[in-house]
């Protein structure tokens, strides 16, 4: 039997997802996604562009020190002076990669290079062969390698495979080729150039036609042997290839690709959670792969199934991606097996008869809101929440909130609490701004070690107030909280509070569910 070919996955998310609006980071965030791509054991991590900036050449030169495992690559320009400083920046690495590219498409020749076809091709020859001096791992990328007439672009492969390069990326710059004409390229290129069978192709897709990873998986149709992608998708405007979405269709799809990857698929989830923690971006719920919803179920038919096999509705194990496990979300499309079954994960011994004789007021409550989430479901089957609908031990009595606009102190906060059993604590935290020391504070006091994941404010000018959801994450769970204030800090704050209750109190009943069953 043949050995499945193994498909590299070269992670560029500290690179070509860096540059994206929204999505820059500091050496010490840049250093808490590489630890993660590393963990998933990813092949290749392209770091940064060392010539962008010194504090990109910074980044790229720690995280060369610290990680272990993948090689580590920096991108350069087609000239002398970035290969030095990827060398420069890559040196400390156990292996490394310099990646060089040049556009050489008619567009990026005329325009912006203002070269002809053979300065490039002179250009290509003599400087890969500079890069392969300076580091014997080199890849080459033909920038808008899809809008380049193909003879030009198999002569400008050939150029960089004579000069040693070792890896050919073929780029789809803007988002614009198809799954079959992708195909067909790489067929073509691998079948024509000479010298393509010493080495590997590599393709880079961008989403602008939301067609990234389908084109990125039809060139290893074709013959690609390394993928470029990154962590939730995140790149150049629409983003590049998500890794996690192609590495799970390699996976799920094994017998249809024929192909296999390194990567251990349940540190998928943890990369894009830690991404979107550095970067203070959400992962948008309905992601595939990693959103709150690819494993969630919210329609009652669909919660049955899952409740009895739940391959009825799913491809892949939550597990499988690292996700804690799969999700039945409590709407109005849910049924009684969802609601007695997330009862019981909250630590409630309950009769099928109570789930019967709450079911109508949960549907009532259902019609009202998006999600009925677990505090309300503890409302229900206990009956117990105070007054204000506050569900949790604590209650929020005094916030102040500093700022030295001179800069000389961090900003702190100096938040008062009091436990339903009359205990009043107040703590001063230090934070990154008032309402993060303010969560900061909340979470000492209450003893719950949460993470603030989603905060959404909508100012109400209608009704002069603002109105806060949170989803704090706390261990491997998520909690919700929601309040409405007039002033825009103590709404986020409340919300914020209204989540950490609702943590303690589901920790509360599952500690009392232990004493009970021993
Ligand atoms: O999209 C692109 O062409 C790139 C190259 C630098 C590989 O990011
Ligand atoms: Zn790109």
């Amino acid at each position: 039997m043949t050995e499945e070919p193994h498909v590299k996955i070269f992670d560029t998310t500290l690179r070509d997802g860096e540059q994206a609006p929204g999505f820059s980071m500091s050496t010490s965030a840049k250093l808490v996604v590489a630890r993660a791509l590393a963990e998933a054991n990813v092949d290749i991590i392209e770091a940064g562009f060392a010539a962008a900036s010194p504090g990109d050449a910074e980044a790229i030169r720690t995280i060369a020190a610290e990680i272990q495992g993948p090689r580590i690559c920096s991108l350069s320009r087609l000239n002398p002076g970035d290969i030095d400083a990827s060398a420069r920046a890559i040196e400390p690495a156990a292996s490394k990669r310099i990646h060089t590219f040049i556009g050489t498409s008619p567009l990026h020749r005329d325009a912006k290079l203002k070269m002809s076809q053979d300065e490039i091709l002179k250009a290509i020859a003599e400087t890969v062969r500079y890069a392969v001096d300076a580091c014997d791992d080199v890849e080459f990328s033909p920038e808008d390698a899809i809008r380049t007439e193909r003879d030009y672009l198999a002569e400008a492969v050939q150029a960089a495979i004579e000069a040693g390069a070792k890896t050919i990326n073929i780029p789809d710059t803007v988002g614009y080729t198809t799954p079959e004409e992708i195909t067909d390229l790489f067929r073509f290129l691998i079948a024509t150039v000479p010298g393509a069978d010493g080495v590997t192709f590599s393709v880079h897709c961008h989403d602008d036609l939301g067609m990234a990873v389908a084109n990125s998986l039809a060139a290893v149709r074709g013959g690609a042997r390394q993928i470029e992608c990154a962590v939730n998708g995140i790149g150049e405007r629409a983003g590049n290839c998500s890794m996690e979405e192609a590495v799970m269709a390699l996976a799920t799809r094994r017998d249809f690709f024929g192909c296999k990857t390194q990567i251990d698929t349940t540190k998928l989830y943890p990369a894009a959670r830690a991404l979107s923690r550095v970067t203070h971006n959400p992962i948008p719920r309905n992601k595939a792969i990693v959103g709150k919803n690819a494993f969630a179920h919210e329609a009652g038919i669909h919660q049955h199934g899952v409740l009895a096999d739940k391959r009825t509705y799913e491809i892949m194990d939550a597990e499988a991606v690292g996700m804690p496990s799969n999700t039945l979300v409590l709407g109005k499309h849910s049924g009684k097996h969802a609601v007695l079954a997330r009862a019981q994960y909250l630590g409630f011994n309950v009769s099928k008869q109570k789930i019967e004789d709450i079911f109508p007021a949960f549907k009532r409550l259902a019609d009202t809101c998006r999600e009925v989430t677990d505090a309300d479901l503890v409302k229900l089957l206990t009956g117990n929440a105070e007054a204000d609908g506050r569900i949790g031990p604590w209650r929020m009595r005094q916030t102040e909130l500093h700022v030295d606009m001179e800069g000389r102190e961090r900003p702190y906060a100096r938040v008062t609490m009091e436990h339903d059993n009359g205990e009043r604590r107040t703590v001063r935290h230090k934070g990154e701004g008032p309402i993060d020391a303010a969560f900061a504070a909340v979470c000492a006091i209450a003893d719950v070690p949460a993470r603030i994941s989603v905060l959404d404010l909508h100012h109400v000018a209608s009704e002069g107030v603002v109105r806060a959801e949170a989803v704090i994450d706390v261990g491997e769970d998520q909690y919700f909280g929601k309040a409405q204030e007039v002033d825009v800090a103590d709404a986020a704050v409340a919300a914020f509070v209204a989540a950490v209750n609702q943590a303690a109190a589901v920790r509360a009943r599952r500690d009392c569910a232990v004493e009970e069953a021993s």
